[in-house]
């Protein structure tokens, strides 16, 4: 039986199946027990307000959402990849919506679905569906798997590095993550956080020290472009800026990835330029479906289905971020990437 926690968290139809799995009293009691241990764990690590919206908590060198720590731990110890599972990762605010919608038009082949789902409907993001106390069974979902995730790549569980499973990382300019996050984040209504949002300012200066969720957002993509050099059949490495100046090309290069490359038929078809039209900011952030609803009320908040729609632009920090801002941002990130070869092309 599932937890009412649960079937609230996933109250679309698409992933409530993994709650329905029959599980002996057995595994229920361990599932508990691990529960409570991770929970202890939790308690003990570093731990800072962040931006006032969501604490945060040191693990592994990284500030995850303490509400989804739980999630983190549980799939570390439960998730078991198979050859034919994608995963679509991303630092937050970087296009994941974006890279789902893409990802499941070119899985189902069928873009057209997109009318009435969600794009954060299209996969399910992992430590969110693994924060509740029932473990989920992803086995119920539909193979090929799109599965979504932030976890940094040295946080996945040893079972997604050893698996022939493939992984799309999306990376974005950090200047433009850093507004777009302020604008989300800023967005999230929840009863328990600080009437007043944190001054930009302030959140300027904690993203540069890290503190932002799955932050710091170098060390995050720069362990997903390591990885997509040295293994470049694990970890296929996309930069929201080329996605926006080149779309087809990089739906060409998921699907091919994907194992799922298009055929001289659906070329000529213009089935790529149609999954490029209908996920487009502009297509998208106008469907009705993505226009009303609420999410995250398991979480104790609600974020609006909206807001995953803001401009969609590349270099919108210019239009927030002080010379200063600017400056001390394009400075660590060059101390960061110095000689990893990741580059931006907008800053
Ligand atoms: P902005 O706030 O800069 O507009 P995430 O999906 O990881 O939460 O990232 C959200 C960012 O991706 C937002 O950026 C949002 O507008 C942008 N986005 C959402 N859908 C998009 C699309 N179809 N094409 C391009 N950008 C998109």
């Amino acid at each position: 039986m599932s937890s009412q926690k649960d079937e609230e968290m996933f109250s679309n139809p698409y992933f409530m199946e993994c709650y329905h799995t029959p599980k002996t009293k057995e595994q229920k009691v361990n599932e508990l027990r691990a529960r409570q241990h991770h929970e202890e764990e939790i308690s003990s690590l570093p731990m800072h307000e962040g931006w006032r919206y969501l604490p945060l908590r040191l693990y592994k060198g990284f500030w995850f959402p303490e509400i989804i720590l739980p999630g983190v731990l549980s799939l570390r110890h439960h998730l078991r990849p198979t050859s034919s599972d994608t995963f679509l990762v991303s630092f937050p605010k970087s296009g994941t919506t974006w890279l789902k919608a893409l990802a499941f038009a070119i899985n189902t082949r069928n873009p057209d679905l997109l009318l009435s789902r969600h794009p954060q409907d299209c996969s399910p993001t992992l430590e969110g569906f693994f924060a509740g106390p029932n473990v989920p069974d992803l086995d119920a979902l539909p193979s090929p798997r799109l599965l979504s995730t932030h976890i940094p790549y040295s946080v996945l569980p040893k079972s997604v590095h050893d698996s022939p499973c493939r992984i799309i990382y999306l990376c974005r300019e950090p200047k433009d993550t850093l507004v777009s996050s302020y604008h989300f984040f800023g967005r999230i209504d929840r009863p328990e956080a600080a009437p007043q949002p944190m001054p930009f300012l302030e959140v300027v200066e904690l993203f540069c020290m890290g503190l932002s969720m799955y932050g710091p957002i170098w060390e995050h993509q720069l362990e997903y472009w390591q990885v997509s050099q040295s293994q470049p059949d694990k970890v296929l490495f996309l930069k929201y800026e080329d996605m926006k100046a080149d779309p087809e090309a990089n739906v060409r290069r998921m699907a091919e990835f994907m194992g799922r490359p298009f055929s001289a038929e659906e070329e000529m078809n213009g089935m790529v330029g149609e999954i490029v039209r209908l996920c487009s900011f502009e297509k998208l952030s106008r469907l009705e479906v993505n226009k009303v609803g609420v999410r995250g009320k398991a979480f104790g908040f609600a974020v609006k289905n909206s807001s995953f729609f803001r401009n969609g632009k590349v270099g919108d920090w210019r239009e927030h971020l002080t010379k200063e801002m600017a400056k001390k941002l394009d400075d660590i990130t060059r101390a960061r990437l110095y000689q990893s070869g990741l580059t931006y092309s907008n800053s």
